[in-house]
This record gives structure tokens, sequence and C-alpha cells, in this order.
């Protein structure tokens, strides 16, 4: 039985990546893509979206959601992605449509008439996935899963508290943490291990087709800038870590925990504050991502990429 996922990307170059494998994994069911506004603006990640869609031929609606966050100032993300929010490869214009329907409506309208099977895989700002839960609190309990990249247990990437996807939009990610729907949470800690190593640019390339020489070009962009701002020697591939999971559950480890964010603080304003021993007396709400099985990550997305002819 294929899982049904909806993608709720800010492409964005590992966002790129994951909407890649899921599109051609038979493990999934790709019944749309959504766009958010967090590494690059709306207009230019949904751009993205349809640009990377075109060259892969990916024939699955995208629906463009908000534009900002729901309280802060709106953080982008150039210094890792670039002024488009996809700089490296050279992408031609779309040739797929944006539709006309909102993302969030298309997210209430697709959970309404489903039979409770559908996993949301947002791997942006929760600003989206959070406009649903407050237009319908309800949806919480029709959501198979929300199986979203955000969060850290550890250290934070933009700021030492906060990774990016929670920093960006915190008020949204406390909604969707307090909301009730099943989380697993894929934060830093596992994104971490998950790094586009010369082998493995090695091994896209020697797929010898279009979209494994645009992963790599993707992913040497990727590599010069997490070079030049955090000095890593290979790029940490954050978004596919959550389609592979549901590719493959064994690829990661998880430990439930109370995940919080904190909305209050200056320093750490956007961190996902996770309990593992119920120190705050409060059950856990989601499973976080632990111990990833590296080799059999990077084989499922080649796996998937090879599909592509
Ligand atoms: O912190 C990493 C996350 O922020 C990834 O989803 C990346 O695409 C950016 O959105
Ligand atoms: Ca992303």
């Amino acid at each position: 039985m294929k899982r049904k996922i909806i993608l709720d990307i800010d492409p964005g170059h590992d966002d790129a990546v994951a909407l890649l494998i899921a599109a051609a994994s038979p493990e999934l069911e790709l019944v749309g893509i959504t766009t958010v506004a967090g590494n690059q603006t709306l207009e230019k990640t949904t751009l993205n979206a349809r640009r990377v869609a075109t060259v892969a031929g990916i024939k699955v609606p995208i629906y463009a959601g908000l534009a900002r966050p729901l309280v802060r100032d709106q953080v982008i993300a150039p210094n890792i992605h670039g002024e488009s929010g996809l700089d490296g490869p050279d992408l031609p214009a779309p040739e797929v449509p944006v539709e006309k329907e909102h993302a969030v409506d298309f997210i209430i309208r697709t959970l309404d008439e489903s039979d409770g099977d559908i996993t949301l895989v947002p791997t942006g700002p929760l600003t989206n996935i959070a406009a649903v839960f407050i237009r319908r609190p309800d949806l919480a309990r029709r959501v198979k899963e929300i199986v979203l990249m955000g969060g850290a247990y550890g250290l934070g990437n933009v700021t030492p508290a906060a990774e990016f996807n929670i920093y960006a939009d915190p008020e949204a990610a406390h909604v969707v943490f307090t909301a009730g729907a099943p989380i697993t949470m894929v934060g830093l800690d596992l994104t971490h291990q998950a790094t586009a190593t010369p082998d493995v640019l090695e091994r896209l390339r020697g797929l010898r087709t279009r979209v494994g020489d645009l992963v790599a070009e993707l992913l040497t962009f990727f590599g010069s800038t997490y070079h030049k701002v955090y000095g890593m020697e290979a790029p940490p591939v954050h978004d596919p870590c959550t389609v592979a999971k549901l590719i493959d559950p064994d690829v990661f480890t998880t430990r439930p925990a109370y995940v919080a964010v904190d909305t209050k603080s200056d320093l750490n304003y956007g961190r996902t504050v996770c309990d593992f021993y119920g120190l705050t007396g409060h059950a856990p709400n989601a499973q976080v991502a632990m111990k990833l099985d590296r080799d059999r990550f990077w084989d499922i997305v080649l796996t998937a990429l090879a599909r592509y002819r």
C-alpha cells in the first residue's frame, strides 16, 4: 500500500532533493506539493519547485502557500541557498503551473476528503501547517503523521540555540507541536549525519542522467556555502531524511520526547527544547530522530534518483 504524502517545501537545495526522491519512489504517493516562504521568498520557492518539477518531469500539482511567518519578521537564507534559493545549476523556465487553490486550502480539503491516511512532510518553516490547524484544530486527528525536518535537541544552525525552519516561524512551530498530531521530528542532530561527501557526488554523477547531474550540481553549491559559513567539509543534506524514513523506516532510530518551542526568550528564541526524561511532567508529543544508517540513507537516495531516465 503506497503511503500518501503532501510535501510542504521551501526549495532550497535539500528540499529539491527531497522532492525528487519522493516523486520517484514507488513506496509513496505524492498527492501534492505545497510551497512556503523560508529559504527564500514564497515567489522564489514556488518558482524553484516548478523548475525542479519541469526538469524531472514530475506531474504533481503545486500549490503556493503563505508568504510570511505568523508573527515574527521574515528571515530567509541567501547565505546558504543563494539569491534564487536554488543557486548553482542552470534551471529552465518552468513548464508546470502553480495551482489557483491556496496551499492551506488544498491541505485542508485533502485531509477532509481522506480516510486519515495522509502524511504531512514539511521541510521548511511550519507556517502552512500551523495555518491548517489554526483554521481546523480537528484536523490534527485526521493526519496520519507529520514527519518534519526541523529543530534540534542539541545546537542550532541559525543561532546557537535554533534551527532555521523553527527559527523562521517559532509561533507556527508551537502551534504544530501542540496540535496533537503524531510527529516525527527530524532535527539537525540526525541530518548532520547525512553528509554529501565526495563519494556521494561521484555516485550521483555516475548515474549519467540529467537528474543525477542536477543533484550533484545542487549539492556542490550547497557544499560550497556550508564550507564558507560553517567550515564543514561536506554539507548535511537535511530534507531528504524525512522522505527516506517513509521509504524505509529503519533508516534512522527515534526516541520519544516532549518537545516545546521557545517563543519567549531572546537567546533561545526558536529553540526546540526536547525532554527525553519526563522532567517537565509532560507526556511525549514527538518521536525525535537519533541515529542515521548513513549507507542505507544514501542507497535510498541513489536508488530513487536512478529511476529518472
Ligand atoms: O536547517 C535546515 C533546514 O532549513 C532545511 O530544511 C533547509 O532547506 C532550510 O529550510
Ligand atoms: Ca527546507
